[in-house]
């Protein structure tokens, strides 16, 4: 089977792009299952049922989150009953939502899907690579085609991820950065790796924001009112083909846009 991973829609900017062009990337392509990471796609700031509905429309079968999982209150009316979003898996038992999910994708093909924290320079979670063990023990007695998505802000704690899961899993592909890696490959065991699938959202700005706040904020170190950047759109993926009967990852490339 063919995924596309999509990396972090932010704003209307990432939307867009996504509307105008997810079609035919998918006819193109052949792919059969799209990911996407979804936590700044509303303003930058966590998701709306109606901003997931309509990504959904545009050829998005399943929505990662990461640390911006609650910006946008909306998600605590909807992530308990939305089956195509999950949030990081390691935040402490009682946080709404879940963060693994396993989804069909077509006859006899399921996929099983994990969203994970790090917790190097970020919020300090449970153990990431602990629970993350925990639950592909618990997929793989239904299917072994697993993609987790490693939001994590330091690349060795991603590296140690993608070498910790080599060969138990389909794809390890990091998020969170907004800077795609250029490191894409399969690891030995048969797992695809990429440090980071980037960000889906105005090229010309840093992250997806708007570039004159954040250097002013850079300069004068005070608080900062952020908006997501306008202009051109950008577009960042990775094309992965798993084997349907070992799980394990034929190919990995990155797939990029700029429209
Ligand atoms: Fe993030």
């Amino acid at each position: 089977m063919k995924l596309l991973f999509i990396g972090d829609i932010v704003g209307r900017p990432g939307r867009n792009i996504i509307k105008e062009n997810l079609k035919n990337l998918i006819e193109e392509n052949n792919v059969d299952f799209v990911i996407a990471n979804g936590e700044n796609a509303a303003g930058g700031n966590g998701i709306t049922k109606k901003i997931a509905e309509e990504l959904f429309d545009a050829g998005i079968n399943f929505f990662t989150m990461g640390n911006h999982v609650w910006d946008n209150k909306e998600i605590f009316s909807f992530i308990d009953t939305e089956e195509r979003i999950i949030r990081p898996l390691n935040y402490p038992p009682g946080a709404p939502g879940k963060g693994s999910n396993i989804i069909e994708v077509k006859n006899n093909l399921k996929i099983g899907i994990i969203n994970i924290s790090g917790r190097t320079f970020m919020q300090a979670l449970d153990c990431p690579f602990r629970t993350c063990a925990e639950e592909i023990e618990k997929i793989n007695k239904i299917t072994n085609i697993i993609v987790v998505d490693f939001h994590a802000e330091a690349t060795s704690e991603k590296q140690a991820m993608g070498w910790f899961l080599d060969g138990k899993v389909s794809l390890v592909v990091g998020t969170h950065t907004h800077v795609q890696t250029a490191d894409e490959r399969i690891l030995p065991k048969g797992t695809a790796y990429i440090t980071d699938v980037g960000m889906t959202g105005a090229y010309d700005s840093i992250l997806g924001i708007d570039k004159d706040e954040v250097i002013k904020k850079f300069l004068n170190q005070l608080p900062a009112r952020f908006e997501v950047a306008s202009g051109r759109a950008q577009l960042n993926s990775v094309l992965v083909e798993i084997d349907e009967i070992t799980g394990l990852a034929i190919s990995i490339k990155r797939l990029n846009m700029l429209k």
